[in-house]
């Protein structure tokens, strides 16, 4: 497949017929997602989404893109969770690593610190700017928080042409943010309510702020429609996203019950954030789930690395290896060799760091650490559609083998009674004070 799942560096961990033995399980675990027969499978409007796309949609987005790039030096995305992870983690992935690439895109209302808006405020002075206001619920207080402050900071800049810097994407019909849009009639972007935040990366709420950044959206969109025919089949041995779904919970039945996302590329930090979160709260439930984690080698093999090696061994790693060689630039032959570096002249970068790779996953295993690989041939926007895709359809599966809802998050509300509470939102007084 486009993606594929190795298993060289965890064959001593798990054996073949361990993974023939779910094989039904994940055959019916198949037919439940497909047949949308399971627990949230009013959920499941991702599943076919990229292959059904909207053209007419597809369109209205770029065209939006294309206004807002011509009025803007920066469009400001609010949004927080499945409402900006998505676009900031292929945002990451695509664009250089230094200096911008065709838009300065960046984010707000994914926090509540003061310094971060005032910064931000800073920040946009003397520019021109657009807002891009993201949130399913149309409530969410960071968010909210966000867009009021750069709302007003919008109206005193641009009075009544405020409203047409501001795009909205948000439910059809519910929410505060809905509401607003009928009032002040920004232009807006429809979040499907079949698909939840963490699902939603290849809608509106992706792929509009991705646009403005210069990404080819066609080509994310066409990935992950690529991915949705090969990930089709029920069978696991042909189902790279089942089979890994399949060895994360052999794994974790096992007491690997910690999964360290692990990269050689910084660009994949973002990425990083987002599989986090789709595994995190899909599966983070009902006292069970895999915890994900995350490290950026080989950076953090001089910090965290020690761990991995030697701590407690609970952790399982997935390394994802791009495996084409983009980068021609190689190690310069130095004359006089005084750092002893001349063995590696000729290399390019891609080969030092594959071997670097292989080097780290042969000492964890040795350290009892299974390590589980995801080949990637390179790191563009048809290759991140798939990916995107893949560990969706992959997280579905995996949840509903561990016997929980993939597509709620209960978990997340509590703190938010509290806030409300300790704030003294109207009708939430009592509990704490
Ligand atoms: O995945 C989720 O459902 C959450 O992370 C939400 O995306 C997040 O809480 C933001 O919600 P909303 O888009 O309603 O503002």
């Amino acid at each position: 497949g486009t993606v594929s799942l190795n298993n060289k560096y965890a064959v001593q961990f798990i054996e073949q017929n361990e993974v023939a033995a779910v094989q039904d399980f994940i055959a019916a675990t198949h037919r439940k997602i497909h047949e949308k027969t399971g627990a949230g499978a009013e959920y499941l409007g991702w599943l076919e989404w990229a292959s059904n796309f909207d053209q007419n949609e597809l369109a209205r987005i770029e065209e939006t893109a294309q206004k807002l790039r011509a009025k803007s030096d920066v469009l400001i995305v609010i949004g927080i969770g499945g409402s900006y992870l998505g676009a900031k983690a292929v945002q990451d992935l695509l664009q250089p690593s230094f200096g911008l690439n065709e838009m300065d895109v960046i984010y707000a209302g994914q926090n509540l610190s003061g310094r971060y808006l005032e910064e931000l405020l800073a920040y946009i002075e003397g520019k021109e700017v657009t807002l891009n206001v993201i949130s399913k619920s149309g409530t969410t207080t960071e968010p909210a928080i966000a867009f009021r402050v750069l709302r007003a900071w919008m109206q005193e800049k641009y009075g009544e042409q405020a409203a047409d810097r501001i795009i909205a994407t948000t439910d059809k019909t519910a929410g505060a943010l809905r509401k607003s849009v009928e009032k002040s009639g920004y232009t807006s972007f429809e979040i499907p309510s079949d698909i939840g935040g963490r699902y939603s990366v290849l809608t509106a709420v992706g792929l509009l702020p991705l646009a403005v950044a210069g990404v080819d959206i066609r080509k994310l969109v066409e990935g992950a429609a690529q991915a949705e025919k090969e990930l089709a089949s029920p069978n696991v041995f042909e189902n790279d996203a089942y089979l890994y779904a399949a060895y994360r919970q052999i794994l974790n039945a096992r007491g690997h019950s910690i999964e360290v996302m692990a990269s050689f590329e910084p660009a994949m930090a973002g990425l990083n954030e987002w599989w986090k979160q789709l595994f995190g709260e899909s599966e983070g439930k009902q006292g069970k789930g895999i915890f994900p984690a995350s490290v950026i080698y080989s950076t953090d093999l001089h910090s965290l690395g020690q761990y991995l090696q030697n701590g407690r061994r609970t952790l399982f790693e997935t390394m994802i290896s791009f495996t084409a060689d983009e980068h021609e630039s190689k190690i310069p032959y130095d004359e006089e060799d005084g750092d002893g570096l001349n063995y590696l002249a000729d290399k390019t970068m891609h080969e030092v760091n594959q071997q670097a790779m292989n080097a780290t996953a042969l000492a964890h295993v040795e350290g009892g650490v299974p390590v589980l690989t995801l080949e990637v041939e390179r790191m563009d926007a048809f290759h991140t559609g798939y990916l995107l895709y893949f560990f969706m359809k992959a997280c579905a599966m995996s949840a509903y083998l561990s016997g929980v809802n993939p597509f709620d998050q209960p978990g997340v509300e509590l703190y938010k009674q509290n806030m409300f509470e300790l704030l003294g939102k109207p009708g939430y007084e009592k509990k704490n004070n």
